[in-house]
């Protein structure tokens, strides 16, 4: 599709339910007991992976205008599949989800579209395995076959290399069904949302840094990293969930408010769980016109209004910690970049190869074709301003390597420019954010 220029943002904008947290609302309300509501639950393709896996696993899932119903099944009321699994694009699915499924009395098979299929499984394989599960795949890659468990799984204490909450996950999941408490350590806090909701729905979680946490040993915990435990549930109650929106879908016009002169606009209940506002301070290092307003928790999780109008970026370094904490807001902290006054430079974002897709190489080389400025580093990428370039900026045609965050950061920076540009495979943004266009062209 040809993208378009947008004039100033101004007013209130409403953007879509948080995917991770709907993931997960779908995943445990499918193994509580009972009906579980859903309220503004994110219906994308990735959550609909979720929801379709668990209805072909028996449970019974109604779509209506206040939300999902999901009518959980219990911890082991889910039944054999007759079909395999399609978790489509969605990693967050598979991964999960195979945590579950390892500790079932039955078989089944996961599969992935073309871009899953080649994204790494052994970070789950691995701990999975080491709790007693059988998962049979192609040199680490979807589909995986995960054989039925004929005895309880065993509780492991697993110390992870990376921090993901994808894995956090799947481990947190299976520890359900374990024989003791299963812990999980990473060497930083990667998104909470399971931790978070699993409590919510009366599974007996413990954490550092509260008062139930593993003080024993609190040195080690210092030195290794953020910890959770889990312990095996007899059974989780239904729960009424209400989705926040999505720090991840707001970023989009977060980042369009402060590049587009005369900008002023208010993103209404985006969850702001630090764990996921890097991007707010990112672009508050950048000295960004961002305030936060109206701040309150819903079911666990902080919440709020996000103000921001138009600034003139200063350029940023970003590393370590703050990466992972805006680790998908990547592609679109990129875009601010190249409207700052020097040269920025993001770090420590290896993980981001691993993504939809190699998101490092996708940025470099989408925007190379318009001229702008970019260097790619193994684990990052140095982002050359705008104003800097020395032939200006060309028209282009470009593509979304089939990746909604690339689709919208491209989309966005074209919304700021006066060139001619083309995007291929503009589709995907249904992943995620399926009303991105019409969001975003609200401003034409
Ligand atoms: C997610 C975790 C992150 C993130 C992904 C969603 C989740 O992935 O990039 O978009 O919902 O748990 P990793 O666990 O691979 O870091």
């Amino acid at each position: 599709m040809k993208l378009a220029r947008i004039r100033a943002l101004r007013g209130v904008v409403n953007v879509p339910a948080d995917k991770s947290i709907s993931h997960r609302a779908i995943i445990i309300s499918s193994i509580a007991e009972g009906d579980s509501m859903i309220r503004n639950a994110l219906i994308s393709a990735d959550t609909l992976a979720s929801a379709d896996i668990f209805s072909c696993l028996g449970v019974d899932i109604i779509r209506s205008d206040e939300g999902l119903r999901i009518m959980g099944k219990g911890l082991r009321g889910l039944k054999k599949p007759h079909k395999y699994l399609d978790a489509k694009n969605s990693g967050t699915s598979m991964r999960m989800i195979s945590g579950i499924l390892s500790a079932m009395d039955f078989d089944s098979v996961i599969i992935g579209d073309e871009s899953l299929s080649k994204r790494p499984m052994k970070r789950i394989i691995e701990p999975l395995e080491m709790m007693g599960a059988h998962i049979d795949s192609e040199n680490f890659h979807a589909p995986l076959a995960i054989r039925a468990s004929k005895t309880p799984l065993k509780s492991i204490d697993y110390i992870s290399q990376v921090a993901s909450a994808q894995v956090k996950s799947a481990v947190l999941f299976a520890g359900l069904y374990a024989d003791g408490c299963t812990s999980f350590t990473e060497p930083y806090l990667s998104r909470e949302h399971s931790e978070n909701m699993l409590s919510f729905y009366g599974a007996k979680i413990i954490r550092t840094n509260t008062s139930d946490d593993f003080s024993a040993n609190a040195y080690d915990v210092l030195r290794t990293g953020a910890k959770v435990g889990i312990y095996p549930s007899e059974r989780l109650e239904a729960r009424e969930v209400v989705v926040p929106a999505d720090i991840s879908s707001a970023a989009y016009f977060l980042v369009a408010s402060q590049i587009i002169k005369g900008s002023k606009i208010v993103i209404k209940d985006v969850l702001l769980n630090e764990t996921r506002t890097g991007i707010i301070d990112a672009l508050l290092m950048m000295g960004a016109d961002i305030k936060l307003e109206n701040i309150r928790m819903q079911a666990g999780e902080k919440i709020g209004d996000i103000v921001s109008a138009y600034s003139e970026l200063s350029a940023v370094k970003i590393s370590g910690e703050l990466t992972l904490r805006l680790i998908d807001e990547v592609p679109i902290l990129v875009i601010a970049a190249l409207f700052a006054d020097d040269t920025s430079v993001i770090r420590d974002a290896s993980e981001l190869r691993l993504k939809e897709s190699d998101r490092l190489g996708a940025m470099a080389s989408e925007l190379s074709k318009l001229g702008c400025d970019i260097e790619e580093l193994e684990d990052g990428l140095v982002i050359h301003p705008i104003n800097k370039v020395k032939n200006g900026l060309k028209s282009a045609r470009l593509d979304s390597h089939n990746d909604h965050r690339i689709a919208m950061a491209l989309s966005v920076l074209a919304a700021a420019l006066d060139e001619d540009i083309w995007l291929d495979n503009s589709e995907v943004v249904a992943v995620s954010y399926p009303d991105f266009y019409n969001d975003l062209y609200k401003y034409l």
